[in-house]
């Protein structure tokens, strides 16, 4: 048998069985686009529209946990925010410091046990966002229900850039073996926070791009991908829940084709493989259209010559 087929073949069940699948995403990232188009359409100025933007920031913050989402990131401030006029990006520090604050002091966050977390280059950030930050992480350090990411002054290449930059460091310094770099190791380092992988990206404003957010954990996972037109303060119940129906919908595709594939995939594997593999195919079954689910049949799928 291929050793790369294996090899892919293994990574394959490796992620399926670590994988919880129970119906909606685990966690959501968020691109909150529109604000100012939005104010601009209602007379008002970009200050305007920030601030409905973070009322819908907080209302989703709440339908999140109504969905049983365990975590949800928020593009809040990309490193490309910092070419903003001065005036709006003043504007934009001081809502986020407040936003911050709010959260942190307010019983919900207490009561369902929210960890508030900010990602990015936050060095890069004014001080009293900086203090807000400390405020709601150390508020909230204790908490692990809900993850509540807020990525400021954050860009996707920055972040694997940084990333790889310790990584050349420490083994420069004898600290680990080239050889030793993995997937495990580099995710240790990017912005020294545990993110899980991301299930599902909702981008409002109508543009259909992913915008240097979250690459490692978005990208690099597949994640469901979600662009509506409504701009952010418009952005409502109706259109999340279209988001986690996307969700849905791509993960029954992904089950089908990961059950196709664990099928094909039996034909070559031998010993202990062969049986993680047979659950693997067992636990995904159901997915598979009714004619493929009766015609297929694990014993006799393996039955055949061993292939080489
Ligand atoms: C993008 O719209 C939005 C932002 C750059 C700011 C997002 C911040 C908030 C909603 C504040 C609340 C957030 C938290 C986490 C408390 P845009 O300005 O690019 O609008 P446009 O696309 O219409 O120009
Ligand atoms: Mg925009």
């Amino acid at each position: 048998m291929h050793s790369w087929l294996r090899d892919a073949g293994l990574a394959a069940y490796e992620r399926l069985l670590e994988r919880e699948i129970d119906g909606g995403p685990t966690h959501v990232a968020i691109i909150q686009d529109g604000n100012r188009r939005y104010a601009r359409e209602h007379g008002g100025d970009a200050n305007e529209g920030h601030e409905a933007g973070a009322e819908t920031t907080e209302q989703v913050l709440q339908w999140c946990q109504d969905y049983g989402i365990e975590e949800l990131t928020l593009y809040a401030f990309s490193t490309e925010n910092f070419e903003r006029p001065a005036e709006e990006r003043e504007h934009l520090f001081d809502l986020l410091a407040e936003k911050l604050r709010s959260f942190a002091d307010t019983d919900r966050i207490h009561e369902e046990e929210v960890s508030i977390r900010a990602i990015g280059r936050t060095g890069r950030l004014p001080e009293r966002v900086r203090d807000a930050i400390r405020y709601a992480e150390d508020r909230t350090a204790e908490y692990d229900r809900f993850v509540l990411n807020v990525a400021v002054a954050y860009g996707g290449r920055a972040e694997l850039l940084e990333a790889t930059r310790t990584v050349v460091e420490e083994a420069a310094d004898g600290e680990i073996d080239p050889g030793d770099v993995d997937a495990a190791l580099i995710e240790d380092r990017l912005y020294d926070r545990p993110v899980r992988d991301v299930d599902l990206i909702i981008r409002t404003g109508g543009d259909e791009r992913t915008s240097n957010f979250l690459p490692w954990h978005a990208n690099g996972n597949e994640a469901a991908v979600y662009f509506c037109a409504p701009y952010w303060p418009e952005f409502d119940k109706i259109d999340f829940l279209r988001g986690i129906r996307t969700y849905e919908h791509r993960e029954e595709s992904w089950r089908r084709t990961r059950a196709r594939r664990g099928l094909a995939l039996l034909r070559e594997l031998g010993g202990a493989e062969l049986e993680e593999a047979k659950r693997v195919v067992e636990r995904f079954r159901d997915s598979l259209p009714t004619p493929e689910r009766e015609a297929y049949n694990v014993d006799e799928v393996t039955s055949g010559p061993p292939s080489d």
